[in-house]
């Protein structure tokens, strides 16, 4: 591997070989997300707690300050919206070239396998991944599920390894029952979506379930942003990933933090 991209993807996921990516790059077909209507208002207390920033390039020069040291992942694939019948009917939105004078550590491009766009988001990845081979800036394919997809192994598992075999240098996905098979099948680190906002102990469940079967981490953003407490969610999460805490003692720290808070 080039010594440049190496760097930058050692400096996403880190030296426990495991990372906890920092997801906000929801608007870019979601528009105005709960959680993120003011998205500086929202990413500047989170960021010291994130191993990675993943979001659109408008919001990157918008929102976040350039003396960050956060590695940035930049999501370079869309053109669809929430409105759209077919959510697979993505391209690529930003020039590698852009992408590198943003100083970014990565670039992040959405797969659709099994829907519509299936041929063209797939061949969009190899493109990618040769421009960004070029540059020494990885690639993280992102299996996006299309409405009527199930999430089990096999499908998600198929999605993986399809990202990895065309290039993809990691790969984000859902947890699903028999996940080590996922992650045993896939040849490249993969790192879990957090998903719709749920209770708190059970995203943090769900992290401690995806790292313990495997994953490198986690790529979460509701789950965080939309928690009433985002600063003690992500803690606890980096508890989970970072110093494989067990679930109920990530909890217990997200309720000590949270009590603190509303002292
Ligand atoms: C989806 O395509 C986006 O990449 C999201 O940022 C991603 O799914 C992670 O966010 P969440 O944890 O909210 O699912």
């Amino acid at each position: 591997m080039c010594w440049g991209l190496d760097n930058r993807l050692n400096r996403i996921i880190k030296q426990d070989n495991r990372t906890v990516m920092l997801a906000v790059d929801h608007g870019y077909f979601l528009g105005p997300t709960t959680g993120l209507e003011v998205p500086k208002k929202t990413i500047e207390p989170l960021l010291p707690y994130a191993d990675s920033l993943m979001l659109t390039r408008g919001i990157l020069r918008t929102s976040v300050d350039s003396d960050t040291s956060v590695p940035i992942v930049l999501r370079v694939s869309g053109g669809n919206s929430i409105l759209s019948k077919e959510l697979s009917d993505e391209d690529i939105t930003v020039s590698m070239e852009d992408a590198i004078r943003l100083n970014v550590s990565a670039v992040a491009l959405s797969i659709y396998v099994g829907s519509k766009y299936e041929h063209r988001t797939i061949v969009n990845l190899s493109k990618l991944v040769d421009e960004g081979e070029k540059y020494g800036i990885p690639v993280l394919a992102v299996t996006a599920v299309g409405r009527e997809m199930v999430r089990d192994a096999k499908y998600l598992g198929l999605c993986c390894r399809i990202a990895a075999e065309m290039g993809a240098h990691f790969v984000k996905t859902y947890y699903c029952e028999d996940f080590e098979k996922v992650v045993k099948n896939c040849p490249v680190p993969v790192v879990i979506a957090g998903g719709k906002k749920t209770p708190e102990k059970d995203a943090l469940k769900l992290a401690f379930d995806a790292v313990s079967h495997g994953a490198t981490g986690v790529d979460m953003g509701r789950n965080i942003f939309q928690s009433e407490n985002p600063v003690a969610m992500i803690k606890a999460v980096r508890a989970i990933v970072h110093e494989n805490a067990f679930v109920d003692d990530a909890y217990e720290l997200f309720k000590g933090l949270e009590k603190e808070q509303n002292k």
